[in-house]
Parts: structure tokens; sequence; C-alpha cells
């Protein structure tokens, strides 16, 4: 069976979505001093570090400004769109660049939801079939739209998976959804969907026609959408089919973190405990990261959290690995990071040089005057 053009492959199905939502939150592996980790034997020691590698690897997902804007978006855009009836449903689009924090917000919001629809209605419809309320489409490569169409019936395993046409594969994987009672329908990268100059009203139509005659939400994540035409208001000016989903999808976005004003800095600051309290490093102290290495992470990660994580992530497996047990900036400075963040990172360092910007709650600005005063 094929499976090129789909992301994760564990999510591909609904068995894996399943796993995914009834995951129990991992166990965080117990912090050992440094005494006690000497005290391991070679076996136990292993295995205490195996725990650690895969608790770090793994961190989150933090409830991060961003993360928690973008759910109270999406809960009221799909709690309201559940008392329309017959109307066709808004849609939504997150557009950001990579790396923001967009499948991981998606899925954490997405779990919830189907939690809760299963809380309230069971896990069966009145109808006797399984209840989804979310199916997850995540395409990779160039996908055309028959890939896309078969993709979604992947995910219910339907038999019908073997042969059709774009149309056949559509009409089968809808009707799945209307008997399991999908609400959410996410399609993870569309930027990835072929999008050839003629096939953009093709797709548009296609999204229209799901939106208009299922009940459910769809849910479009991915990188310069805008840009590709699904939202695009220069198309929609000159094409009704383009014009009509433009209107009814609304543009989410997500952003780096800022340290352009004294909220923004403060809320990169609340991030950096919220991390530091999940390591387990034998010589982590509080303050290891909020206080002394707010800068650096900042400038390091450039405000992206997904190179943060990466960067913490491998911070941890070196110092574990070299028994530092804490994170400096010596173990940090010898781990790689993403190439975007290691060339944003030396404009940022020699403006936090310069002071003409800090991640300190007081302003530059305040910080110069009181230098002034005390010099
Ligand atoms: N709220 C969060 N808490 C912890 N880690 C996060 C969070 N959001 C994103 N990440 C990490 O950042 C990386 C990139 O996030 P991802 O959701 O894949 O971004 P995008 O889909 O926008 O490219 C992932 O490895 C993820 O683990
Ligand atoms: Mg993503």
């Amino acid at each position: 069976m094929s499976t090129a053009g789909l992301d994760n492959l564990t999510l591909a199905r609904k068995e894996g979505w399943q796993q995914f939502v009834d995951a129990p939150a991992r166990t965080r592996p117990e912090l050992l001093s440094r005494k006690q980790i000497r005290a391991l034997g070679d076996q136990a020691r292993a295995s205490y570090d195996r725990s650690r590698r895969e608790w770090h690897a793994n961190l989150g997902p933090l409830r991060t400004p961003q993360l928690a804007e973008l759910h109270d978006d999406l809960w009221d855009i799909v709690d309201s769109n559940a008392h329309d009836g017959d109307k066709a449903k808004g849609a939504v689009a997150i557009d950001a660049f990579p790396g923001l924090g967009k499948t991981t917000s998606v899925l954490a919001f997405a779990k919830r939801f189907h939690l809760r629809e299963i809380a309230e209605h069971g896990s069966l419809t009145s109808e006797g079939h399984e209840r989804w309320p979310v199916c997850r489409v995540g395409l990779t490569g160039n996908t055309g739209l028959k890939d896309f169409n078969r993709a979604m019936l992947e995910f219910f395993a339907h038999p019908g998976i073997g042969r059709g046409t774009a149309s056949q594969y559509a009409t089968r994987a809808l009707d799945c959804m209307v008997s399991c009672h999908v609400r959410l329908l996410i399609v993870d990268d569309l930027h990835f969907l072929r999008w050839r100059a003629n096939s953009g009203v093709e797709i548009s139509n296609h999204f229209k026609y799901i939106a208009n005659e299922y009940p459910v939400t769809l849910i479009f994540i991915g990188v310069g959408l805008a840009r590709r035409g699904l939202l695009d208001e220069a198309d929609a000016a000159s094409d009704p089919v383009l014009a009509q989903i433009g209107r009814r999808t609304t543009r989410l976005g997500m952003g780096p973190f800022l340290v352009d004003n004294a909220v923004h800095r403060r809320q990169w600051r609340a991030i950096l405990p919220a991390i530091e309290q999940r390591l387990v490093l034998a010589d982590a102290r509080p303050g290891m990261l909020a206080d002394d290495l707010s800068d650096y992470l900042f400038a390091r990660s450039t405000g992206h959290i997904g190179s943060l994580m990466t960067l913490i992530n491998r911070g941890c497996q070196w110092a574990v690995r070299i028994g530092a047990e804490r994170l400096d900036q010596t173990v940090l400075d010898s781990v790689k990071n993403d190439a975007a963040a290691e060339n944003g990172r030396r404009e940022l360092e020699a403006a936090f040089t310069a002071r003409r910007l800090t991640t300190a709650i007081t302003s530059p600005a305040a910080g110069a005057r009181r230098r002034a005063a005390t010099s």
C-alpha cells in the first residue's frame, strides 16, 4: 500500500490517532543527585540515562502564549460551527513559518477535542459506528489531489483504497467521515499539495465542496498559504470560487517569541522556568535558564520554539553524556542548532552585546538610565 506523500505514519491511521489520544502522560524520571547517580550499577545507570534521553527529547507541549491563543481561537471557531446546522462550516488556515509550533499546537487541540467529543457523546455513534471526531492528514513532498483523497481514506483503513478515481476516493472518504461523525478535518502541511497554475481552482472547489456538504470544520496548516492562492485576495477578486473559500476561512498566524517590549519579554522569561522545571539533571537549579541564559537562549533560538526545544534537548543529552549535569553556556556552545537559527543568532548576539536588545524585564532605556545614574 502506498504511503508516499504522508508525513507521520503513526498518525496517518485512526489506530495511531487513538494511541496518540490515549497515551498517558510520560512519567518523569526521578531526579537523582550526583552521588546517587555514581552509586548506580552499570545497568541501572544505562537505564536511568536512557529514560532521561527519552524524557528530554519529549518535553512538552508547553503552554506557550502562542499555543494558548491558538487554542482559544480554535475553540471559538469549532464551537460556533457546531451551532450552524446546515450552513457551510467556516474553515481555519494556520499560516506560519516552520518551527513555530503549528503542528504541535493543533495536535494538542485536536486531542482535547477528540476526548471532549467522546466524553460527551460516547465512543459509538447512534447508528453504532465508531466515533472519530478528528481525521488528520499530513502531507509531504509533492502530493496530488488524488493522493490527498486516498490519504483521507487511508486514515479509516478503508478497503476501497486499492483502486479508484480521485472523486471515488473522495466520496468513500467523506462517507466514512459522515458515519464516524468526524467534526474536524486537519490537513497538515497543505503547501505540499501540488498547486499548479490551473489546479488552484480545482483544489479550492474540492475543499469548498467538503465544507459545503459535510459537517466538518477544515483546519489547514501550512507555510505561505495566502501566497499560494487559498486565501489570496488578489486571486479571489477575479475568481468567485476562491473568493468564497477565502471569505469563509479564518486565517490564524503563529509568531516567534519577541523581546521588543516588556509584555513580550515577560512572555519569553516565563517560558524558561517552565522548561527548567522539567529538566532531570543532577546539578540543575532554579534560574539556570531564566536568569543566566535568557539572552543567550533567545539569540540562539531567535525566539522560535522549535529551535529553542532542539537546543534544550541536545544540551540535555550532552550534559548527561559528559557528566556536566547542568545547562550552561559551555555545554550549549558545543551543541548545534538548525541553520536558520544559527544565522539569526549572530545578529541577535551583536545586538545583545551592544545593549540594543535585552530579554531583561526592565526596558533597555531604564537599564541605561540606571547605569548612567550609578556610574
Ligand atoms: N508548545 C510547545 N512546547 C514544547 N515544544 C514545542 C511546542 N511547540 C513546538 N514545540 C517543538 O518545536 C518543534 C517544532 O514544532 P512544530 O509543531 O513541528 O512546528 P511547525 O509545525 O510550525 O513546523 C517540535 O519539535 C516541537 O517539539
Ligand atoms: Mg508542522
